[in-house]
């Protein structure tokens, strides 16, 4: 097997805080151990279009504790056709490039898959805030955004107890619910709807009604964005109640910030442990954090099944919130 001494990174679908973490991690490891590293910029979208530059220790200079990707990300249509696989591929042969770190959720795992077929090692690290990659335990950029939820829901909780007032935020995720049930559970939220979870509505209006004749002079209620539409939940609960409440949808707030110590951890030891693999001549892995170690598996992993739903935390949260 040929020696692999050039390796690329990218970073690839939505962005998320810790990437620029991974990302130090890949070169300056790289370089530590006389690999040429390269960039490559936009994702798959730059990679089919030759955006590759060479990176040097001062690439990755004081980006440790920023949000965002200094690569930047895209979306790749043309990555979907066999061509525009192709000529990835050949944009990293062409430059002696024999492996590829991909900073990314499943679907650009999916990408690197294609690579690898096409010859290329790839390696892929777990890079979004949804936490819905099958095979890791946690996604970097997850725990930042909890704590962003968390922060912003503080600042709700204010005006909601001094106008005594029901606020539903709406959270991403995707279909994933991960971000609403941890900040739920973290900030004790009335309720937590999930998409992972059928609700009766009724229900949720019955304990809302409940808490306020016991006293309570405010009721928070956290939507995922795949559990439903937050402006009908709102009308209907409104319905179901009799009183009024407000709607703040977090959105982007979410993806961005300096990444919590948690995060910049993860990132630097998952990089890290891309580089061990490319060393040890390993390709389509995925790195992943699974019982509290940084572990390599078999790509294909992030493809078979659905993440494990951590039942026991809803139940927790909705006994807690009684
Ligand atoms: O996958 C990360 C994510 O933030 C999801 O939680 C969200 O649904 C989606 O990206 C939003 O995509 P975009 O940034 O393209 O609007």
């Amino acid at each position: 097997m040929a020696t692999i001494d050039k390796i690329a990174v990218l970073t690839s679908g939505g962005d998320a805080p810790g990437m620029n973490a991974a990302i130090r991690a890949v070169v300056r490891k790289g370089i530590y151990h006389n690999l040429k590293v390269f960039g490559v910029y936009h994702g798959y979208e730059g990679l089919i279009k030759g955006d590759i530059r060479p990176m040097d220790l001062g690439s990755v200079g004081d980006i440790i504790h920023r949000g965002g990707t200094i690569l930047r990300t895209a979306r790749s249509l043309e990555m979907f056709s066999e061509e525009g696989q192709h000529k990835a591929a050949s944009q990293l042969k062409d430059r002696g490039i024999g492996a590829l770190v991909v900073i990314g959720g499943d679907g650009s795992y999916r990408g690197a898959q294609k690579l690898a077929r096409l010859g290329i090692n790839v390696v892929g690290i777990p890079g979004t805030i949804d936490n819905d990659i099958v095979g890791t335990d946690m996604t970097i950029g997850f725990d930042t955004a909890v704590n962003t939820v968390i922060n912003a829901i503080s600042k709700i909780r204010d005006t909601a107890t001094s106008h005594e007032r029901t606020f539903l935020v709406e959270v991403m995720g995707r279909n994933c619910g991960d971000i609403a049930l941890r900040a739920g559970l973290a900030i004790g939220a009335e309720s937590i709807l999930i998409p992972e979870i059928e609700y009766d509505l009724k229900e949720v209006g019955e304990k809302l009604i409940r808490g306020f004749k016991r006293g309570k002079n405010h009721s928070i209620i956290i939507v995922a964005e795949g559990a439903g539409n937050i402006m009908d939940i709102s009308t209907r609960l409104k319905e179901y109640t009799g009183f009024d409440n407000k709607v703040t949808i977090l959105g982007h707030v979410q993806r961005g910030g300096a990444p919590t110590a948690f995060d910049s951890v993860l990132a630097a030891t998952m990089g890290g442990k891309a580089i061990d693999v490319i060393l040890e001549g390993k390709s389509e892995v995925m790195i992943s954090l699974c019982d509290n170690k940084i572990v390599d598996k078999p790509l294909h992993i992030a493809f078979e099944g659905k993440k494990p739903f951590q039942r026991h935390l809803y139940d927790l949260a909705n006994e807690l919130s009684i």
